[in-house]
């Protein structure tokens, strides 16, 4: 009997995540789970949780560096049209979890709503935005948030206002729950100068950073209170650092850069140069922002 029994057409074993990750590294989840809608989401994973599985949420992708020997437990991956859904009514803007960041902006611009132009160039999914908050130097999700829709860590599908997520920088309270969407509040403004900013914030971040098809997971450390992670792995002299197939970018020094013969461990191992490197010159402890499985 597998934990899975009456899930097989969502549940497959032993599936590569290197194809659903932006790096293209690392080993296969032992299951992966890929659910259609939240009733199919809280029935797996009550299984799960019943059969005592570690399990991960797997969002785009853009954020998430795979170990090379795969991941031992369950990726949940919330697949089909009932979260991909994007409903625009006035100013209120409800977008499923599994809708891609980029579209969603794109689309509310179009419709002549303005804010999440300051969210130009981040990819990934919505319910991934939503985890960890995603944002820049121009603004952040948690700006626009209204309320969450997640199945939460007892199971139950709820709708949390956006006072209740902790919002921080790069930081959402979503711990052992699953965000299956989101309600924006917006505002009607000028189309056109939102659009013009979406551009100029996009080239100004692919000017200063590597581009989107680099494979990286945009920037490896979070900024420490009132710092620039980025500025003190360069001061420490890390720009073009190679471990095998991974390197520091020349480009912006909190970025590391998969080349094709990269493993995972090449990068993490420069993750550990780094952190080791920045400790003993600027006597800071860099924290990882990406998640490593
Ligand atoms: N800097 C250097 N050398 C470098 C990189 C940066 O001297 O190699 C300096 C820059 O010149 C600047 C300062 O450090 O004076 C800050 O750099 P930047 O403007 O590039 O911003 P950041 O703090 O490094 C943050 C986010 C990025 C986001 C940009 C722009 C973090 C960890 N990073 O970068 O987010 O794209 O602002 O909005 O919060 C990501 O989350 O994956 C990410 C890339």
């Amino acid at each position: 009997m597998n934990w899975y029994d009456g899930f097989e057409t969502i549940v497959r074993p032993d599936i590569p995540l290197r194809d659903l990750t932006w790096y293209r590294l690392g080993g296969p989840a032992r299951w992966l789970c890929q659910p259609r809608d939240e009733d199919e989401l809280v029935a797996v994973l009550n299984a799960i949780r019943a059969a005592g599985i570690p399990w991960h949420v797997l969002g785009g992708g853009a954020n998430v560096i795979v170990r090379d020997e795969g991941f031992a437990g369950a990726v949940i991956r919330l697949c089909g049209l009932a979260f991909e859904q994007i409903e625009i009514d006035g100013v209120t803007v409800r977008a499923g979890a599994a809708v891609d960041l980029p579209k969603l902006v794109r689309a509310t611009l179009k419709h002549g709503l303005v804010g999440l132009e300051v969210l130009a160039g981040i990819p990934g999914t919505v319910g991934g935005a939503v985890r960890m908050n995603a944002g820049g130097r121009h603004g952040e999700l948690a700006q626009f948030v209204r309320e969450v829709r997640m199945v939460d860590a007892a199971g139950r599908i709820c709708a949390r206002p956006a006072a209740e997520m902790n919002f921080a920088y790069r930081h959402a309270a979503v711990a052992g729950c699953v965000v299956t969407g989101v309600l924006l509040g917006l505002e009607p403004g000028d189309a056109d100068e939102a659009l013009r900013r979406y551009r100029e914030i996009w080239n100004a971040k692919y000017a200063t950073q590597p581009p989107l098809a680099a494979r990286s997971s945009g920037c490896i450390f979070k900024n420490p209170p009132q710092r620039s992670a980025g500025r003190m792995l360069d001061e420490a002299g890390l720009k073009g650092t190679r471990i095998g197939g991974a390197v520091i970018s020349e480009k912006h020094a909190n970025f590391i850069v998969a080349g094709d013969d990269a493993t995972a461990q090449d990068v993490l191992n420069l993750i550990q140069l780094a952190k080791d490197r920045v400790r003993q010159t600027a006597g800071i402890e860099l924290e990882p922002e990406v998640e490593i499985w």
